[in-house]
C-alpha cells in the first residue's frame, strides 16, 4: 500500500525522470491529470488500471475530493498507486493538499520531483530565466485568480523580480498587462513572450513587448496551456 506522486515533466514524455518512469511501469493504478505526456501510460502493465481525473477531454472534472478519495481507496486495496501529475507535483499542482489526506489515513507515500513547466518551458523556447547582469531572480505565479478579486493574492503590479513567469494567465492576458505595467520597473517596450504546449510538438511561441502582446496573442490564436514570461531575458539569446 502506497501512493507515489509523480512530476510528469512539462508535456514531452521524454523529460520525466528515470526514477519516474519506473514508478509507473511498478504501478497498479496511475490516476492521471491533463498536461501530462500520454505516450507515458504505454509504460504501464498491462494490467495497470488507468483512471483520467483530468478536466479536458469533454468528461465530467473531478473535484479534488473525488482525487483524494480515488487514492485512498485504491492504497486501502493494497495498491501501488501512482499519482501522475504535469510538470511537478508541488508547483501548482495540488500535490500537497493530496499527501495531507494520505496522511489523514495514514497511507505511506512518496514524491519524485519533475521538471517543472514554469522553468523547462521557457528553456525550450530558448529563454533562460537568468542570466548574468540581466535577471537575478524571478518569480512564478499563477494568473488563474485575477477575476475573483476578494481572494486575489497575486499583486503584479508589486513583483519586483527581474523576470515574471505566469501560469495559467493566457484568458487573463489584457489584465495582467495592464497590472504589470502599473510597476516602474518595466514599461511598454518590456519584452513578452508566451509559449503554448511547450516541449511538445505543438508548441507554439509569440514574442512582442507589453504594448503589443494582446494584439500578437490574438492574431496567432493563443490558448491555454501556455506560460507567459516577462522581462530582458525573453530575447537575450537572439
Ligand atoms: C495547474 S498548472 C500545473 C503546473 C505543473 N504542476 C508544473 O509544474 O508545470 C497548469 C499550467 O501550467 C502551465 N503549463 C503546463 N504545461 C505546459 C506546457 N507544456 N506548455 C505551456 N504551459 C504549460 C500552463 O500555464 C498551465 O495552465
Amino acid at each position: 500500500m502506497k501512493v507515489i506522486l509523480v512530476g510528469a515533466g512539462p508535456g514531452d514524455e521524454e523529460l520525466i525522470t528515470l526514477k519516474g518512469l519506473n514508478a509507473i511501469k511498478n504501478a497498479d493504478v496511475i490516476v492521471y491529470d491533463d498536461l501530462i505526456g500520454e505516450n507515458l501510460l504505454k509504460y504501464a502493465k498491462d494490467n495497470a488500471e488507468l483512471i483520467y481525473v483530468g478536466k479536458r477531454k469533454g468528461k465530467h472534472s473531478h473535484k479534488q475530493e473525488e482525487i483524494n478519495r480515488i487514492l485512498v481507496e485504491k492504497a486501502k486495496e493494497n495498491k501501488t498507486v501512482v499519482r501522475l501529475k504535469g510538470g511537478d507535483s508541488f508547483i501548482f499542482g495540488r500535490g500537497g493538499e493530496e499527501i495531507l489526506e494520505l496522511k489523514k489515513h495514514n497511507i505511506p507515500y512518496e514524491v519524485i520531483p519533475g521538471i517543472t513547466s514554469s522553468i523547462a518551458v521557457p528553456e525550450v523556447a530558448d529563454i533562460p530565466l537568468t542570466h548574468r547582469k540581466v535577471a537575478t531572480s524571478f518569480t512564478v505565479v499563477t494568473g488563474h485568480e485575477a477575476e475573483d478579486k476578494d481572494k486575489k493574492q497575486v499583486k503584479l503590479s508589486e513583483l519586483n523580480a527581474d523576470t515574471i513567469v505566469i501560469l495559467m494567465g493566457i484568458t487573463n492576458l489584457k489584465h495582467h498587462v495592464a497590472e504589470l505595467l502599473k510597476n516602474s520597473r518595466r514599461n511598454e517596450q518590456t519584452p513578452v513572450a508566451i509559449i503554448t504546449n511547450g516541449t511538445k510538438s505543438n508548441q507554439k511561441i509569440v514574442k512582442g513587448t507589453l504594448k503589443n502582446i494582446v494584439k500578437k496573442a490574438e492574431e496567432n490564436d493563443i490558448a491555454p496551456p501556455g506560460i507567459i514570461v516577462i522581462g530582458d531575458v525573453v530575447n537575450i539569446l537572439e
